[in-house]
């Protein structure tokens, strides 16, 4: 009988082996689970910072990627013919087998869906660019959800991945048993089906090959750090930002008022204000700046533990200022929110969403101030108001100030409350993962106008 159906033609009892493609579809896809299950524990018990938001974005990825192989291993093994199973095979083992495999098949498919939907109805919103690179899509539907729907779709993803990711477990332990039994003891084909050319028993090379490779992907989903989040991009600058700083503690006490003021008197150009004695200080107007290239606006938060920093990248200011004439100097600084950089383009695009700054609605922040106060020798107080995200408040602004010449140097640090402008919504609103204070800090140079 063996004998028999081994002499029979591929075409009767089936062929061989698995067909070429099949081969490369399964080692390329059981390569890429094992390493994406070890990616997924990571991410999964890692502090929620700027390396785990990487690890997501890799475990989402590579998940579409075994998606989309799955589903064209599928078709292909629909219209392909498979090896019959070994001659004499029990009817509980074939059953088995076909079992376990059917299984992959649920877990192939279904732990990138379920993944799929988890991030289709996360309430931050945040978009999968596959590697970095590709588009891809929320499950259509999901994210249009009103707050209820949305997560109870959110977790019924994370209950189904879960209860998937164990089902893996047993399925793997099962199949890889299942091959040492065969290929051990029973010492018949099936590791040849799926690896071309393999005689039965230990001493076979590619058994070995396989092993060494389940190692090697195990290893790499440990090793495999994501590159650093990228500092966030200068504002358009030929000097760096060092070159602006004033040191903290030691502000521009040396600078004489007069150096500082605007125009002898208020008909005056500003280039003559060198020469104005303190005592005529009282009668000169504010002097205009223009902010110069090579100034920036950063903002500084911690995700989870992680510290991240913020550029943005377009915002202008109208400065109308003279430390002598502090009750008519007026600020305006007007920051475009999409400029908002933090290193990573998904981060920032989340920023945009709804859940944060809410570009869309809120395309700017605002700060105004026409209230000055100077608290210390080159040390100023501007009292103003933020308006951000459609919600205005007050907020102080301390900044120290240098003027030499025609040339200001500035440099001022804020705090200010994320939660009392709505920015960060729904899970984002509770402060366990962002704390609510945000540092904002500029360092700026401007020359007279
Ligand atoms: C996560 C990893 C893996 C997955 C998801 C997986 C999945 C599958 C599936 C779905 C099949 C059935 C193919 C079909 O008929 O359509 C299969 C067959 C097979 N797999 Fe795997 N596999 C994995 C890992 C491995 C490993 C590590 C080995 C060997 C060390 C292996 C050896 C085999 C062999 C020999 C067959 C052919 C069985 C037969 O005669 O039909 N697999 N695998
Ligand atoms: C075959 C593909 C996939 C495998 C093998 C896989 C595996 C895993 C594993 C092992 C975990 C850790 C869970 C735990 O320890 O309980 C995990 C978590 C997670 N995976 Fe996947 N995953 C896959 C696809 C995806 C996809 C495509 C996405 C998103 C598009 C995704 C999103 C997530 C998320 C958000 C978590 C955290 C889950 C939670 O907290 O419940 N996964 N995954």
């Amino acid at each position: 009988m063996t004998a028999e159906t081994l002499s029979k033609p591929a075409s009767a009892a089936g062929p061989s082996r698995y067909s070429t493609v099949a081969i490369i579809l399964h080692w390329l896809i059981a390569a890429a689970l094992i390493f994406q299950v070890i990616l997924g524990w990571r991410a999964d018990d890692g502090p929620k910072g700027a390396e785990t938001f990487a690890l997501f974005q890799l475990h989402k990825s590579i998940g579409i990627t075994i998606l989309v192989l799955s589903v064209a291993r599928l078709l292909w093994k629909f219209t392909h013919r498979s090896p019959p199973a070994p001659a004499g095979q029990p009817t509980w083992e074939k059953l088995a087998a076909s079992a376990v495999h059917v299984g992959f098949y649920v877990i192939m498919i279904g732990l990138p869906l379920t993944g799929w939907i988890i991030a289709s109805t996360s309430r931050i919103n945040i978009p999968t660019v596959l590697y970095g690179l590709v588009p891809w899509p929320h499950l259509p539907g999901l994210p249009e959800l009103a707050a209820g729907a949305k997560d109870a779709w959110n977790d019924f993803g994370h209950i189904g991945h879960s209860v998937l990711v164990k089902f893996t477990y047993v399925l793997l332990a099962l199949h890889l048993g299942a091959v040492a039994k065969h290929q051990i003891l029973d010492r018949d084909e099936v590791f040849g089906h799926m690896a071309a050319g393999a005689k039965p028993g230990i001493k076979e090379p590619r058994l070995w090959l396989a092993a060494a490779g389940f190692a090697a992907v195990v290893a790499a989903g440990y090793l495999y750090t994501p590159a650093k989040a990228k500092a966030p991009q200068p504002a358009p600058a030929e000097s760096s930002a060092d070159d602006l700083a004033l040191p903290d503690e030691a502000p521009a006490a040396a600078a004489p008022a007069a150096t500082q003021a605007g125009p002898a008197t208020p008909a005056a150009p500003a280039e003559t204000a060198e020469a104005v004695p303190p005592a005529d200080s009282a009668l000169k107007d504010p002097v205009a700046w223009a902010v110069q290239k090579g100034s920036h606006l950063d903002f500084n938060l911690a995700w989870a533990d992680t510290p991240i920093q913020g550029r943005f990248s377009r915002w202008t200011a109208d400065i109308l200022f003279s430390p002598e004439a502090l009750d008519r100097s007026k600020l305006t600084v007007s920051i475009d929110l999409a400029s908002a950089g933090t290193g990573d383009g998904q981060r920032d695009e989340s920023l945009q969403g709804p859940d944060f700054f809410n570009t869309s609605a809120n395309p700017k922040a605002t700060f105004t101030a026409t209230k000055f106060r100077k608290t210390a020798e080159g040390r100023f107080v501007a009292d103003g108001t933020l308006d951000l995200r459609g919600v205005k408040k007050p907020l102080s602004l301390p900044f120290s100030l240098k003027i030499d010449g025609d040339t200001a140097t500035a440099r001022g640090v804020t705090t200010l409350d994320r939660t009392a402008f709505g920015v960060g919504q729904g899970e984002w609103a509770s402060t366990d993962q962002i704390p609510a204070k945000i540092k904002v800090s500029f360092a700026l140079t401007a020359k007279k106008k």
